[in-house]
């Protein structure tokens, strides 16, 4: 059974040539691709480069998974009370300079129809991390953020391999429309949008008496189920060990796009990345029935955002 496909071939040049190029590789996305680009097309600076890879040193604060915020130019993740301040901000500006090169590249038919969300620096041997089960990366899984709900958007991610001699080792499963039938409705109810649904979102907008000004922050039922998903999917060893799969390989030095919120994946292994998110707004879609609030909203014959 033909699971993910790559898509290799016509990515050895950089970004699309032609609008019609762009629509195709964007239609491929939503289809449940991976574009690949054995080599990057978002290359970094070496001296970045260097002090990324520099990180690997015992005592460094910096040498944890570190989320990098481009809305407002800020790091989070590390021992802010160890820091070397001068470090910090060197990595504030490469941090900064990958998401500008990223949002340059992403594909023109989103132009301005996305939410750019954060981007990682992701240091850590991912082989034998020891992570709770629902944290877990080497899990078969589809990406759900359980503070930030996407309220339909989808989940982009381009991701950089930067370790030098090293691949980036993940596993892929079947296409979503397939996976999800699996769990819904038998395991997982699809929420139905007059369904009130209790997010951390909605808690924390409620903690700090914003809830009903930051709709932003709330947890559809889309959410609800998209996470609820997430976690079905790495709970269930049976789903684990007997699902359809296929492993790839990541060169050093390669980059790759994906829908992570349809595309099931697991990193198995692999040191030193780069990753960018975008939330593209579900108009943008070039195949819109392809998205995954599309196919939910079929199943349940009901809106679910
Ligand atoms: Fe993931």
């Amino acid at each position: 059974m033909p699971v993910c496909t790559i898509a290799l071939a016509e990515l050895q040049g950089g970004g699309p040539t032609s609008a019609e190029q762009a629509r195709a590789w964007c239609s491929r996305l939503e289809a449940g691709e991976i574009l690949y680009f054995p080599e990057t097309p978002v290359p970094i600076a070496a001296d970045d480069l260097r002090f990324l890879l520099g990180q690997r040193q015992t005592g460094s604060a910096l040498h944890k998974n570190i989320a990098y915020k481009p809305a407002i130019d800020t790091l989070s993740g590390f021992d802010a009370k160890t820091s070397d301040t001068a470090e910090v901000e060197q990595l504030r500006a490469v941090m900064r300079r990958y998401s500008s090169g990223v949002v340059a590249f992403l594909l023109a038919p989103y132009e301005q129809r996305w939410l750019l969300d954060y981007a990682s620096f992701r240091p850590l041997e991912e082989q034998g991390r020891d992570l709770a089960l629902r944290k877990r990366n080497d899990l078969l899984h589809t990406d759900a953020f359980p503070t930030r709900p996407t309220r339909g958007r989808r989940i982009l991610r381009f991701f950089h391999n930067i370790h030098p001699t090293r691949t980036r080792d993940w596993v892929v499963g079947e296409p979503f429309a397939r996976v999800v039938g699996t769990f819904a409705p038998g395991v997982l109810a699809i929420p139905r949008a007059d369904t009130p649904v209790a997010g951390a979102g909605k808690r924390l907008a409620q903690a700090v008496g914003l809830a009903g000004l930051v709709p932003q922050w709330k947890r559809t039922p889309y959410d609800q189920f998209m996470m609820e998903l997430h976690n079905a999917m790495k709970e269930n060893a049976d789903f684990q060990r007997d699902c359809a799969k296929e492993s790839v390989q990541f060169l050093p030095g390669s980059s790759w796009m994906v829908y992570t919120e349809t595309v099931p994946h697991a990193v198995l292994a692999g040191q030193y990345a780069l990753e960018q998110t975008f939330l593209v707004d579900h108009a943008a879609m070039v195949t819109p029935e392809s998205a995954p609030v599309a196919i939910l909203e079929k199943m349940a014959g009901a809106k679910l955002v």
